[in-house]
């Protein structure tokens, strides 16, 4: 393993871009299905795995959502969740910050509290037993109305401590950020913080609606930001954090191949991109293997390496207080690196 391969794996990161349901591996998927009583169409893991291969991101959202049918309990949630959990403590991931997606699940008649429940609980367990810090973000489906995002809020503002903010994803192209102005706006109104899938696949004019209208504090992937040259600058400028996903940009292809992807450009627009894993079962990859293929397809230095976990800190919603402590112990870990 060369010194940068090494380097990344030890290196304290922070993940910022992960919903939970993405999580699910094809031998929890047929455990659950089977624990559950729950019909799939794929019967062994070869069965599993042959189903993911996406042409587009509404290919592979059809196959999430079919997967996730097999969440039904508190302890379904529970043990997804701390799966992940403690394969972050083995790759040095330090916080989490990670989307759910409660339609998924209200729609198939699973209640708001069995996710949250659930969810808590593998959280609360590995503060304790890995000391990974950690916040929800709750995202509205935007393939769906209006009204059943208002309703999902209405479910987040009962247990407005346990839920950070509110993100939007889903089907992106043909949805605009706009649908959900008065949605957002009312989260807002609520304390939580904003953020949103932007140009993703779709376009720029996107990404400044969701900064214009629904205010958001990050922008979720992002690559076609670069498209707008006025509005790179802005967001630059602004400091605010993207939360790029390099496997899930390969597997949908946003990108060609990896070597085709923005990071540097980003990164040398003055932009700030941190390295994240969006759907790691899906995708080929939790937050280790990211930044080592991302790495290897850029040849990116070991500057550039401290710039993005740097970044993964920086571009998080701990306080100030917490941000400057991780940072410190960042900081001494690359000093001390050999
Ligand atoms: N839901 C889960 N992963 C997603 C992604 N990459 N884009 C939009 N919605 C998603
Ligand atoms: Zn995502």
């Amino acid at each position: 393993m060369t010194f940068i391969q090494r380097f990344i794996e030890e290196m304290p990161k922070a993940e910022l871009h992960l919903h939970i349901e993405g999580t699910l591996e094809p031998e929890m998927m047929l455990a659950l299905a089977q624990r559950n009583n729950v019909e799939l169409p794929y019967k062994t893991l070869k069965d599993v795995r042959k189903a993911y291969e996406f042409s587009c991101l509404q290919d592979f959202l059809d196959v999430y959502y079919l997967g996730m049918s097999v969440l039904l309990t508190s302890d379904d949630f529970f043990d997804l969740a701390y799966a992940y959990l403690e394969k972050m403590n083995t790759q040095n991931v330090r916080h989490v910050e990670v989307f759910f997606d409660p339609q998924g699940h209200t729609e198939r008649g699973v209640s708001f509290d069995t996710v949250m429940t659930g969810l808590i609980s593998a959280f609360d367990k590995a503060k304790g037993d890995f000391g990974i810090t950690s916040k929800l973000i709750m995202c509205f489906l935007r393939h769906l109305p209006e009204d059943s995002a208002f309703e999902t809020l209405a479910s987040a503002c009962k247990c407005k401590g346990y839920i950070h903010g509110v993100g939007l994803d889903s089907s992106e192209n043909g949805h605009p950020p706009s649908q959900f102005e008065r949605v957002f706006k009312e989260a807002r109104d609520n304390g939580f913080i904003a953020v949103a899938h932007a140009g993703e696949e779709g376009p720029p004019s996107y990404v400044g609606e969701a900064l214009d209208l629904l205010k958001i504090e990050r922008i979720d992937h992002g690559n076609r930001l670069l498209e707008d040259a006025v509005l790179t600058q802005r967001v630059a400028d602004s400091g605010m954090a993207m939360t790029v996903c390099p496997l899930s940009n390969q597997r949908l292809q946003v990108v060609k191949n990896l070597a085709d992807h923005p990071l540097r450009k980003m990164l040398k627009a003055g932009l700030r991109p941190t390295v994240n894993s969006d759907d790691p079962s899906y995708f080929g990859g939790y937050m280790n293997e990211n930044y080592l293929a991302l790495q290897a397809a850029l040849d990116l230095s070991h500057d550039e390496i401290i710039q993005l976990g740097r970044n993964s800190f920086l571009g998080s919603f701990m306080t100030d207080k917490e941000k400057q402590k991780s940072l410190e112990h960042f900081d001494l870990f690359t000093e001390k690196f050999s």
